[in-house]
């Protein structure tokens, strides 16, 4: 299938279509499943990622899950495609978060006869939020600009990587809208290209001028007095405003700090984890060493040296300038609303 007008996922005759982000941007391939654990496999493999999009597509892979199962057999399917989906990647709170909103409605619903509607519309209504939490984020983030900048960003925070327009991204998009952005600058982000692949792919679509650039060009781009400020997306956020994300974030949030920048996180309210009281508590995924080592498969080093392959790291609260979410913009010392 192909298509002019891309989306992340959708969910349609009882089947989810999503984008394989891995074959971007050459190729735009819709893959199509009617079952849970091909979702699982392509949140494990980066088909289907970013934060809240990862979420999402669990959400509808838990409806898959029981959509023809005997009514004796559902408490056992639904568990073990819930277990499933939980293990696939550990650093993203939105997995967790929609996992559990999910299960809190199938507790309560699972002897109806029409539990697959009930789980299915649970599913849309977690989709339809971030929608508008993405609406809401963009809007919120005009603040930050006081004037026209140039922006470095830096993995993929846009359509790709949420169930809407994005996060950093969006504001971003709406930033250029309102002539408040000249250039965008967005980082590689090694090994798997988010930057150079995604948010390229996603610029390039909006007519959006940029640049990309190897991860480590960020610090000549800060030295020869190029950005304004730095904005990019986050993974998870702990209670004290600690954020992981990507890696390579941290350096950025460093960067800012030494060259008196201000560094900002866009994200959903989903993407706080109020259980946490700082960043030493999230669980950091490792990837695998060949990530690190091929390209696309091609062993460019041909050899097995040992790798050290964290997926994101943490910023420490007190280097970001803000956390734009669909509510306001939050500043430091971060205490995050309840509601
Ligand atoms: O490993 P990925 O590509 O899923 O990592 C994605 C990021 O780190 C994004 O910046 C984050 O999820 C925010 S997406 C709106």
């Amino acid at each position: 299938m192909n298509s002019k007008e891309y989306f992340s996922l959708k969910f349609e005759n009882d089947e989810l279509i999503f984008l394989d982000q891995t074959k971007l941007p050459n190729e735009e391939i819709y893959c199509k499943t009617n079952g849970y654990e091909r979702v699982a496999e392509a949140i494990e493999k980066l088909e289907v990622r970013g934060a809240p999009l990862i979420g999402i597509a669990a959400a509808y892979a838990l409806a898959l899950s029981i959509k023809d199962s005997k009514k004796k057999k559902v408490d056992i399917i639904f568990t073990k495609a819930y277990e499933r989906l939980k293990n696939t990647r550990p650093t993203a709170v939105n997995l967790f978060y929609a996992l559990n909103e999910v299960k809190k409605v199938f507790d309560k619903n699972k002897t109806k006869d029409n539990l697959y509607k009930i789980i299915l519309d649970k599913a849309i209504e977690i989709h339809k939020d971030d929608i508008n939490k993405c609406d809401s984020i963009g809007k919120n983030g005009l603040e930050i600009f006081p004037k026209k900048s140039v922006v470095l960003t830096h993995c993929n925070t846009g359509k790709l990587a949420t169930g809407g327009d994005g996060t950093a991204f969006n504001v971003i998009k709406q930033a250029y809208k309102n002539k408040l952005i000249d250039h965008v600058y967005t980082d590689e982000t090694r090994p798997l290209l988010q930057g150079s692949r995604l948010t390229a792919f996603e610029l390039e679509k909006e007519r959006i001028p940029f640049s990309v650039l190897t991860d480590s060009s960020a610090s000549s781009l800060f030295s020869s007095s190029k950005i304004d400020l730095v904005i990019v997306g986050a993974d998870r956020i702990a209670a004290n405003g600690d954020t992981a994300n990507k890696i390579g974030t941290y350096n950025l949030a460093v960067l800012c700090y030494y060259h008196n920048k201000p560094f900002y996180i866009a994200a959903p309210s989903t993407t706080i984890d109020r259980n946490i009281t700082s960043g030493e508590e999230i669980k950091i995924e490792f990837r695998k060493s060949e990530e690190l080592l091929e390209l696309n498969g091609n062993k460019f080093i041909n050899k097995k040296f040992e790798t050290y392959t964290p997926a994101f790291d943490v910023t420490p609260s007190k280097l970001i300038m803000g956390i734009i979410t669909e509510k306001k913009v939050y500043q430091y010392p971060y205490k995050f609303s309840n509601e």
